[in-house]
């Protein structure tokens, strides 16, 4: 197991030598993910660690993965896309623009999910979806559009339950075990790096997801994204959270209002 004292040097390396900050991530998990990587390949020590993080970019990229978590899937809580579909989207109807961002996208499902029912309400066409990640490996993926053939069942049955009009097979194209994603689904996706403990806003929103991020932060760090959610959305805009996550004890609880009792989305007044 590696200490206090040793993990936060590894730590303060990541902010010098690369510019990651995680010092704002919830320490429980963050250690946990940490001395798990420490352990999986048999270091002989803290210095042999700590080394090949320095000097092996790959093994950079591969522990950034893993302490990020890049899990995601398609439409994943169907309810929260049936919810998008039937009592947000329309709403923003009337804006000649939609503009939403989604921050922690990962690879990308979720992206295309809202792409896909952008598309089945007719609004695709005059929406832009700002897909953002702090991993530029993660987005590369999400950008290619190709994913596993073995997952289309469970994102068939997703797309059903969130609501789905259409075949959900018209979507992609299949390669032996993966499949490819219309492109037409990421001509209104700009997928790009933001980094959310460090970054500012970069436009003006109608609507923000952003699930399953906020989950890894400490409370302070929390505070300053949802600070730069509220600069980054327009009065009467929408913010989408995950399933775990809540503005309910934050500073801007008072200011938005809870969408229904069921779903994580909130209205700004
Ligand atoms: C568990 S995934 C969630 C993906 C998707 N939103 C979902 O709910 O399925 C968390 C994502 O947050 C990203 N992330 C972690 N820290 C971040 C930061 N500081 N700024 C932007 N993205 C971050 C990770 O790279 C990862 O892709």
């Amino acid at each position: 197991m590696l200490n206090e004292e040793e993990i936060s040097l590894l730590l303060t390396d990541l902010i010098d030598i690369y510019g990651y900050d995680f010092t704002g991530y919830a320490k429980p998990t963050l250690y946990r993910r940490i001395n798990r990587l420490f352990k999986l390949r048999s270091f002989s020590g803290f210095t042999a660690f700590r080394y090949l993080l320095i000097h092996n970019p790959e093994y950079l990229d591969w522990f950034i993965a893993e302490i990020t978590v890049p899990v995601t899937e398609m439409f994943r809580d169907p309810s929260f896309f049936l919810t998008l579909r039937n009592e947000v989207l329309p709403v923003l109807n009337n804006c000649p623009l939609i503009r939403i961002w989604h921050a922690g996208c990962s690879t990308g499902e979720e992206a295309y999910s809202l792409a896909i029912i952008l598309k089945e309400l007719q609004l695709l066409q005059k929406s832009v979806v700002y897909a953002t990640d702090i991993n530029p490996k993660v987005l590369k993926v999400a950008a290619a559009g190709i994913y596993q053939q073995d997952t289309m069942k469970h994102y068939t049955e997703n797309y059903m339950h969130a609501g789905g009009i259409a075949n959900f097979s018209d979507y992609y194209t299949a390669h032996y075990d993966l499949v490819k994603l219309d492109d037409q689904l990421k001509k209104r996706i700009v997928f790009s790096t933001h980094n959310l403990a460090a970054d500012t806003s970069f436009n003006n929103f109608q609507l923000i997801i952003c699930r399953n991020v906020l989950i890894y932060f400490n409370q302070e760090l929390q505070q300053r994204v949802f600070t730069l959610f509220d600069n980054s959305l327009e009065t009467n805009g929408f913010l989408g959270l995950g399933s775990k996550e809540t503005l309910q004890f934050t500073r801007l609880n008072h200011y938005y209002q809870k969408l229904n009792q069921k779903e994580k989305i909130w209205q700004k007044r």
